[in-house]
């Protein structure tokens, strides 16, 4: 398996594209289950993760191109409703296809995501939401069957808010029978994007980005073609970055709405931001500050963020806080860095960060997607040399973040084994 070796303390200046978003990427070239035809979607990001749903489509009856960085999906051939484990245990957000598997052939057979090395991650929510639309559930051998004649619009209340729960159910409803109305909904802009594709199509959905979204069914809807929008997390990392190594890094086509609490957090460290349109420029300090911080649901601080920024404070002037609110067990970076020599100590679902003057390189495990891309900064701004291995994790969720990293002046390679 590949392994990531830096070089640290090289310093970090000049720009970096932002790729499109993997979050957005994903419940979007799902959605072309909805319609007959072909479907386009640019500015896709190459990653396993989207690999891993092409497969998917493809074993499920579409056609799917690629040229680049634009992918081209007709599922006219729609045949298959069963997502197998093989393909489903590589990436939790396969789940995604039940909502329109349903919708189309009245049925969905998905072997069940099971636990990861976040937390349990159940999809109670999500089979919750479609039972009540009408569907019958049954869970067996590690899979869940879903059928239902049709789905019929109902008034459904998430207990907490889920993002692919959110998703799903939306791509569940726009074909269905009346009106369905989900309450305490994610808010994340990767939903908000998601209900301008559907409403592209066809679709009829007031309220996505709000707590309350109405989505009147419709009886068909037709192929699109949309680009996909910024990856926010992607930024967020290249962000804390410069800010870590005193660097001076512009990000060139990014969102900066879509990282208003991300940008907070980091100005309140001591880092510099300018933004201009889809340009946003981080010039890092002396000194970095410790702050204290809180996942949330969006628009609170992402979960996605916050590997990363235990980074920063591990270096930063005093102690900091940083409570996990979103998934159980997402600390399993803390290890990995207490061996580069950050001070950290976890109690339930906090962590607390007493900053160190330097980090040490040392040999670290890539143990999920966020987490490697904290021990990649982690070696950006450590003395000596830091081997990151297992970096499959990195492959799924980064597009060539190495050599974004190399261009920025950072001494990166990949080993390839
Ligand atoms: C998505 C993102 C992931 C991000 C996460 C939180 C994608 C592909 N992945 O994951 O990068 O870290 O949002 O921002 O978009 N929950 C339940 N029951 C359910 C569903 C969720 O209890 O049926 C709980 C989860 O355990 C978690 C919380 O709800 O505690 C939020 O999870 P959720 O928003 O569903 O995460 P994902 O959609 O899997």
């Amino acid at each position: 398996m590949d392994k990531i070796v830096i070089e640290g303390c090289h310093p970090l200046k000049g720009d970096v594209n932002i790729s499109g978003s993997k979050n957005a990427a994903l419940p979007i070239l799902v959605s072309s289950l909805l319609a007959d035809g072909w479907n386009s979607y640019s500015n896709v990001p190459a990653l396993n993760d989207i690999q891993s749903i092409k497969l998917l489509l493809s074993h499920l009856g579409a056609r799917v191109e690629t040229e680049g960085d634009l992918i081209r999906i007709d599922s006219s051939g729609l045949c298959n409703h069963e997502a197998p484990y093989e393909l489903v245990r590589k990436m939790r957000a396969s789940i995604l296809v039940l909502g329109p598997l349903v919708a189309r052939l009245k049925k969905a057979r998905v072997s069940l995501p099971g636990g990861c090395a976040i937390g349990a991650r159940p999809i109670d929510l999500h089979l919750k939401g479609l039972e009540r639309m009408g569907a019958t559930i049954k869970l067996s051998h590690g899979y869940v069957d879903v059928s239902a004649d049709y789905l019929q619009g109902e008034e459904i209340f998430f207990d907490t808010p889920t993002v692919t729960g959110t998703e799903n159910l939306m791509m569940a409803a726009v074909l269905a029978k009346g009106v369905t109305v989900l309450h305490n909904s994610a808010r994340e802009p990767e939903i908000v994007a998601l209900a301008e594709v559907l409403t592209k199509m066809g679709a009829d959905i007031m309220g996505a980005g709000s707590e309350v979204i109405t989505i009147k069914g419709v009886s068909v809807l037709q192929p699109t073609s949309v680009s996909i929008i910024p990856d926010r997390i992607e930024a967020g990392t290249f962000m804390v970055a410069s800010a870590l190594n005193k660097g001076d890094i512009t990000l060139l086509g990014c969102d900066p709405d879509h990282l208003e609490a991300v940008i907070q957090k980091l100005a309140l460290t001591g880092a510099k931001i300018l933004v201009d349109g889809t340009r946003l420029r981080v010039i890092g300090t002396d000194r970095i500050d410790s702050v204290n911080i809180k996942t949330l649901p969006y628009p609170g601080f992402p979960t996605d963020m916050q590997a990363q920024f235990m980074v920063l404070m591990s270096v930063a002037k005093g102690v900091s806080m940083i409570t996990e609110t979103i998934f159980e067990n997402r600390f399993i970076h803390v290890s990995e860095l207490k061996r580069m020599g950050a001070h950290i100590s976890i109690s339930g679902n906090s962590a607390r960060i007493r900053g160190v003057s330097s980090l040490s390189g040392a040999p670290v495990m890539a143990t999920d997607l966020r987490a490697s891309a904290s021990l990649i900064l982690a070696g950006l701004v450590a003395h000596g040399k830091t081997e990151i291995n297992r970096v499959y994790h990195l492959d799924r969720g980064y597009e060539a973040i190495e050599k974004k990293f190399e261009r920025l002046g950072a001494a990166i390679r990949r080993v390839k084994e």
